[in-house]
């Protein structure tokens, strides 16, 4: 099915639909009919990563879908392992490989990793392998405000996207804020709060009942009305499709509020901290 779904603009003059598939943890068989299942419902961007083991899988379900390769954007992330700029373009590189593609829509800096400090590296590679055709945009996931003005000091080159954990309970107000000063995409992991969906909260419950829509559609509509781009992740075909009917309501400016008032003093109770998060 084609949804038609809207797309955000990019800083580059790329697009990307509004909502993404998530396919953490997918794999296997299973996995790749889910992520088949998720293209039928109408996804158009897939979000995997190195470090998903399951960029075959993505690779094999587009492949089954019968879907064009232009029909379908691909997003995958370099591991901290691979940072060093020969890593970085060899790890891109088997990236295609493992894919069966010739080019990557988006490719992001999984974790800034500081403590080893290479993701201005890393960063270098990614704008190569850009001018070589091998990646359309260029992006970054959990990176602070200093991180974005290192690369992008170090290189002139800003980010397309910064991939971000983002829900409810952490609607990262302040990052939003620095990524749109700079023109960054922000894209949502875990936008439904998948470690603790506030699916209960009176804001999201109650806002569920008024649209006569269920608490994943009401969090996932706040995630466009502030500007987001999440990526939801479902096994299942039936949630996969609710996931991506959210173009039929509006929440109010004060529903948006009140879910973003669910926001907690210290979010870093539910996500990694860029500065001290290291994946490798
Ligand atoms: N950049 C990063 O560092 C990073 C980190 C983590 C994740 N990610 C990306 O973000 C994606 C999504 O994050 P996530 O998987 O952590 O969290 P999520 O999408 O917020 O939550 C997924 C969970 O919600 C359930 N769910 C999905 N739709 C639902 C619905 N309509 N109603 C009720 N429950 C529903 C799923 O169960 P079922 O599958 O059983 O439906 C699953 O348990 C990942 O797949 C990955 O692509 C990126």
């Amino acid at each position: 099915m084609d949804l038609d779904v809207p797309r955000y603009e990019l800083n580059d003059g790329t697009t990307l639909p509004v909502i993404g598939f998530g396919t953490y943890p997918l794999r296997g068989q299973e996995g790749t009919e889910a992520i088949r299942s998720a293209l039928e419902a109408g996804y158009r961007l897939l979000d995997t990563a190195v470090n998903y083991r399951n960029e075959t899988e993505v690779g094999e379900a587009l492949r089954q879908s019968g879907l064009a390769r232009e029909e379908v954007q691909i997003t995958t992330k370099i591991p901290g392992r691979h940072h060093e700029h020969d890593l970085a373009v060899q790890s891109v590189e088997e990236s295609l490989q493992r894919l069966g593609l010739d080019y990557l829509d988006l490719c992001l800096i999984h974790w800034p990793n500081p403590s080893v400090g290479k993701y201005v590296e890393a960063w270098r590679a990614l704008v190569a392998l850009r001018d070589r055709g091998l990646v359309r945009s260029v992006g970054v996931s959990n990176f602070t405000g200093q991180h974005l003005e290192d690369i992008i000091d170090a290189t002139g080159v800003t980010p397309a996207v910064n991939q971000i954990e983002l829900h409810p309970y952490f609607p990262q107000v302040r990052m939003r804020e620095v990524n749109a000063s700079l023109g960054i995409q922000t894209e949502s992991w875990s936008p439904l709060g998948k470690r603790s969906a506030p699916f209960d909260e009176g804001p999201v419950a109650g806002a569920a009942q008024a649209h006569g829509v269920t608490p994943a559609q009401v969090v996932l509509r706040w995630q466009l009305q502030v500007g987001s781009l999440p990526l939801p992740k479902s096994a299942t075909p039936e949630r996969q499709q609710q996931n991506l009917d959210v173009f039929g309501f509006e929440l109010k400016d004060s529903e948006v509020e009140a879910i973003t008032g669910l926001g907690q003093p210290d979010g870093r109770l539910f996500g990694g901290d860029p500065d001290t998060h290291e994946e490798m």
